[in-house]
């Protein structure tokens, strides 16, 4: 039965393999991951087993990969099995009935993280770079260094710099305005702007809106203490914000809460707004929402079942505005999910083109079908729905 996963292991291009992850086993195992490593310059490949919580490793050579990968699948017997390469990740699920099924989808085009005792995990905004208001905001100790309890967040934002590093590459314009709708404590904000005034060296613009108060004077204060002139925050609600007097050229929004994505993608939308990357979260809106008379009520049974498919629901319709409004979109996971379960990212960019009319009456269709009003098609009226509510 593994053999056809050994099959297309062996088929794969290694440089493009991040990681192997392999779980859910009848054995006392929880997890093995396999990950490229260097040691003393020689490419191996590394065993992390995870026992009884307590994690077991051990290094294999290059070539045996798929020898030890089968040796590890017939041992315990893993019913799940995810090979994760650059771009996209394909899954295998053993049934009960021990037959394989196979899935694959698009991730963000990540480089290969070599795990390595000799070379340090690169990011493109690397520990021991002076970003003084990570010190503030508490990510990096005063050397530089991420602070344990900071690693995911800092993966999470690095990762987004790295996205839009990747659209701007052969960015020609010196001048670049962002807004951060729902910035919070400005992580993703400040990091941005580091990477754009201080790497790249771009007369950027940053502005970041939040509810909170005391949050945005916070980053005022640590803006004005570094002399960081262009990134400024301003206390709003993104819901009440529907024009903005200057160009802007992109928006972000990293975990916006429920509808405050929406009212971003709206703002974007009516502004013509040329990048958006919005990984929304707390979707609750819909899942309050949702209910099914029809076959699609089996969807909704199960709470967590109900939760997870209104959230992805309210984000495929926001995807489905955006292209009917000319933009060009992508959805990616950005980080793993064991980061954060929030972790597909909308990117959106306005190319100017016509959709049919025909996209229309999908979502008609689906609104109805599942008697949903999500933010996003009440801020457009009529146009999606049939009662113009
Ligand atoms: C989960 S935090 C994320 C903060 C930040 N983007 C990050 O990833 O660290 C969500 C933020 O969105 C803000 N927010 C929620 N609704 C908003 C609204 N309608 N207008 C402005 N900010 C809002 C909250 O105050 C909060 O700071």
């Amino acid at each position: 039965m593994y053999s056809e996963i050994i099959q297309e292991l062996s088929s794969l291009n290694k440089d493009d393999i991040n990681k192997i992850v392999l779980s859910k086993s009848k054995q006392e195992i929880q997890k093995a991951t396999v990950r490229p490593m260097l040691l003393k310059n020689n490419r191996k490949w590394q065993i992390e087993k995870i026992i009884n919580n307590q994690a077991f490793h051990s290094n294999i050579e290059y070539h045996d990969l798929e020898s030890d990968v089968l040796s590890l699948l017939e041992k315990y017997e893993f019913c799940d099995i995810n090979i994760i390469l650059k771009g996209k990740t394909i899954s295998y699920r053993v049934s009960k009935k021990k037959k394989l099924f196979r899935n694959e989808h698009k991730t963000a085009v990540k480089n290969n993280t070599i795990l390595s005792h000799d070379v340090p995990k690169k990011y493109i905004l690397e520990e021991g770079m002076p970003i003084l208001p990570l010190v503030d905001l508490g990510v990096f100790d005063s050397n530089f260094n991420v602070k344990k309890s900071k690693y995911d967040k800092y993966k999470q934002i690095n990762r987004f710099v790295e996205i839009i590093a990747d659209e701007f590459k052969s960015y020609d314009k010196d001048e670049l305005t962002i807004i951060d709708f729902g910035c919070g404590k400005s992580y993703l904000t400040f990091i941005i702007y580091y990477y754009f005034a201080f790497v790249k060296k771009i007369n950027v613009k940053i502005m970041g809106f939040d509810l909170k108060d005391d949050v945005v004077k916070h980053c005022n204060a640590i803006a004005e203490k570094y002399n960081y002139k262009n990134i400024r925050f301003i206390t709003g609600d993104i819901s009440k914000i529907e024009t903005c007097q200057e160009h802007v050229d992109m928006i972000i929004t990293l975990h916006a809460c429920d509808t405050a994505t929406d009212y971003a993608l709206f703002f974007a939308i009516k502004n013509r707004i040329k990048h958006i990357f919005s990984v929304p979260c707390c979707q609750h809106e819909v899942n309050q929402q949702i209910s099914n008379k029809n076959e699609f009520s089996i969807i909704l049974r199960h709470g967590l079942y109900k939760e997870r498919f209104s959230a992805i629901l309210t984000d495929a319709i926001r995807c489905e505005v955006l292209q009917d409004h000319g933009y060009e979109v992508d959805v990616v996971e950005f980080v793993d999910f064991e980061n954060t379960p929030k972790n597909a990212m909308i990117r959106a960019k306005y190319k100017g083109k016509q959709v049919s009319l025909e996209n229309n009456m999908h979502l008609k269709k689906i609104v109805e079908e599942f008697s949903i009003r999500p933010t996003i098609l009440k801020l457009f009226g009529e146009k999606y729905l049939r009662d113009g509510e």
